[in-house]
């Protein structure tokens, strides 16, 4: 047995450590301009993100939970709509559908990819449906060109967890007609606090999501429609631009230790555990390792006496959530989906996770298998 180690799933202290001086800089001279709602410091934020993404235009909000709310009503949704998405993420991918008035209508994910299965769409198509939500799950794209084939429909892509992703090199971001960005601190490009970023491509659109984010105002204290107040702080933007230049650097070791992971664990040769599967023409950026156990609950828990931090995301597939059963979805209506959700297991994965820890990671799970590693 390895001598222990304490490996945390997810830390920002050795980022901080590296790049916390430079951070604190750029925050000085925020602090000087006295401008912290909005202003330069995010214009040229939004200028960078478009460029990243591919995107015509980029618009700061307050959150990624506020990025798929607003994007949905910068496209008229609302009461009496669908919208199509999947039932296996974050609560709120499905929670900003709700807000808007619309049914969220789910289809069931693919068992490799944890991503919206493109084949079932066809078959959720009303009417009613307006759009399409797919997310693209852990850092890998969902399937949207099949997507964009089955349904002639707008797309909105939850690009909350794949920044720097890309599908036969059109990026996360610029897939979709809207695509919205979380920046909150876990995440592969985190601020020091809540942010969030819509990317448009239709310039109306972009227009829209400005006056929606500003009380549904295009000019000072006159209101066409009904808004919110969620912008993005200077602050933040100023700190985001900063680290999205270290951004390609850390997804890089994102996939150079996610690759460890892949030959430390095919190398155990264990049936019991599937590693991520990342398609032809996909680029995964790794915001989470995760992979599948039989045994997922033993298996974290033996994990954890060996120091080692793990996650389940998601251990309730939303369809089955309290809050949503007056959409009257059962058990057994999803069964990838909750199949996934007894079996997935999110090993430590972060840019300055070091090798040396990985390797105690596949170790800990050969000894849990009764394998030795190497
Ligand atoms: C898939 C997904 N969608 C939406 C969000 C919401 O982003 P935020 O926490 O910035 O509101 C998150 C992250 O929390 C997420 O992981």
């Amino acid at each position: 047995m390895n001598a222990r180690m304490e490996v945390p799933s997810f830390t920002l202290r050795r980022q901080i450590a590296d790049i916390g001086k430079e951070l604190s800089q750029t925050m000085e001279t925020v602090l000087e301009t006295g401008q912290f709602v909005l202003g330069p410091a995010v214009r040229q934020f939004e200028e960078q993100i478009a460029q990243y993404t591919h995107s015509r235009y980029a618009v700061g909000v307050g959150n990624g939970s506020d990025a798929l709310y607003l994007a949905l009503r910068a496209l008229n949704i609302g009461p009496g709509d669908e919208v199509l998405t999947t039932p296996f993420t974050f609560f709120a991918t499905v929670g900003s559908i709700l807000r808007t008035g619309a049914k969220p209508v789910f289809t069931d994910i693919q068992v490799d990819t944890f991503n919206m299965d493109p084949e079932q769409i066809r078959t959720r198509i009303t009417p009613r449906t307006r759009a399409v939500l797919p997310v693209h799950l852990f850092g890998l794209m969902a399937d949207i060109e099949t997507i964009r084939r089955n349904a002639k429909l707008f797309i909105i892509e939850d690009a909350a967890q794949a920044i720097g992703a890309d599908l036969r090199g059109t990026m996360a971001g610029s897939a979709g007609d809207l695509a919205a960005f979380s920046f909150f601190p876990t995440k592969n490009l985190g601020a020091l606090g809540d942010g969030g970023m819509v990317t448009a491509q239709a310039e109306e659109l972009a227009e829209s999501l400005r006056a929606l984010r500003a009380h549904g105002s295009r000019k000072k204290y006159y209101h066409e429609v009904l808004g919110i107040n969620s912008r993005l702080d200077a602050l933040q933007a100023a700190v985001l631009s900063i680290k999205l230049a270290y951004l390609p650097v850390w997804t890089a070791k994102r996939q150079r230790l996610a690759k460890r992971y892949d030959d430390g664990l095919s190398a155990l040769g264990l049936d019991d555990v599937r590693t991520p599967v990342v398609p032809p023409g996909f680029t995964h950026v790794f915001h989470q390792y995760t992979i599948r156990s039989g045994r997922r609950d033993q298996l974290q828990s033996y994990l954890k006496n060996r120091g080692v931090g793990s996650t389940v995301y998601y251990p309730l597939s939303v369809h089955l959530q309290p809050v949503l059963q007056d959409l009257g979805y059962r058990k057994g209506a999803f069964p990838v989906s909750e199949r996934a959700q007894e079996e997935v297991l999110s090993l430590p994965m972060f840019p300055e996770l070091s090798d040396q820890e990985v390797d105690y990671v596949i170790g800990a799970i050969g000894e849990f298998y009764g394998r030795r590693a190497g």
